[in-house]
């Protein structure tokens, strides 16, 4: 399968096929994990209000002299700001933290439901566009029915929906979900936190067919999906090899056995997004 490189989004931005999560990635060593990333070849780098790390990817930048417009840079808003104008102020914020002058991609965090403010927070989100502080808006962890929400009341459709996904949770009906309406599903937990999946004999047994570690075996999957999935490491022998999956290719049958792997309570936490809060 030929590389894709970037991805179509329904606003007519294009945006890379992997990226590199930044959870737990903070201060001194935080940087240097992270500049390593982009050294690596890494172009799309994920953080958010509550990783409390936005200032560590700005700096990351920096160090590491790649041009700034070669990078797509993704931030989040915390449940806590949804109420318009701290939406605002809170985005403000995380671009002065990360020395930037915009996001390339900002996300919704969480939906919130019981809250009922995810829809106020999105008005914000578009208008952040329209002013130039972002240049893509999207949500994590929205159901069909949070999207079906935002089409409805304000017409606009997120261009990505993070979602928690690897083996043992694929999420199949969501990702159909996002694919007919337009929007990229982009993984979270792409190697479900480095958990058990990570030793699943079936997954061992197709890493030794296709000579490939089963990190690589999962991303290679994830990214036959039509997925983008960003995962995180602060190790740069690990960043490399996550992104060595472009040089093989997993059968059909292969990809039914990945897909037969996931289990209803597969979530890495116990966060489904019908209940699950987090501000
Ligand atoms: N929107 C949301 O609600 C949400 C929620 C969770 C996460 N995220 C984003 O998604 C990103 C990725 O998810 P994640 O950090 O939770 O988990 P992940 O990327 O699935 O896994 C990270 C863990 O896997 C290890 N690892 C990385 N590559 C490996 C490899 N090739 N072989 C074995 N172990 C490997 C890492 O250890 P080392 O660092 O030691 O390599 C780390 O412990 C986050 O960093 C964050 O940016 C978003």
């Amino acid at each position: 399968m030929r590389r894709k490189k970037m991805y179509k989004l329904n606003d007519g931005r294009d945006i890379p096929e992997f990226g590199f999560g930044t959870y737990k990635l903070n201060g001194h060593s935080g940087v240097q994990s992270i500049v390593s990333a982009i050294n690596n070849g890494y172009t799309m780098l994920d953080t958010a209000y509550n990783y409390e790390n936005e200032g560590a990817v700005g700096r990351a930048i920096s160090e590491s002299g790649i041009n700034r417009d070669k990078l797509t840079v993704t931030s989040k808003l915390p449940g806590r700001y949804y109420a318009y104008n701290d939406a605002i102020t809170a985005l403000q914020e995380s671009l002065y933290r990360t020395k930037l002058d915009y996001f390339d991609l900002y996300l919704l965090h969480w939906p919130n439901p019981k809250r009922g403010m995810y829809v106020e927070a999105w008005q914000a989100l578009i208008d952040a566009q329209k002013f130039g502080l972002v240049k893509s808006i999207g949500v994590c962890n929205f159901l069909p029915e949070h999207l079906q929400k935002l089409q409805k009341e304000t017409g606009i459709l997120p261009a990505i929906n993070q979602i928690e996904l690897h083996p043992y949770f694929n999420q199949a009906d969501m990702c159909k979900f996002d694919k007919d309406n337009g929007i990229v599903t982009m993984d979270w937990s792409p190697l479900g936190r480095a958990s058990s999946v990570l030793q699943d004999p079936v997954l061992v047994e197709l890493g030794k067919k296709y000579h490939k570690t089963v990190g690589q075996i999962i991303l290679r999957w994830e990214y036959q999906l039509d997925t983008i999935p960003i995962p995180k490491s602060s190790s740069p022998v690990r960043q490399r090899e996550n992104l060595n999956i472009y040089d093989f290719e997993i059968s059909n049958s292969d990809m039914d056995k990945i897909n037969d792997l996931t289990k209803a309570d597969g979530r890495t936490h116990d966060q489904d997004p019908a209940v699950y809060e987090e501000f």
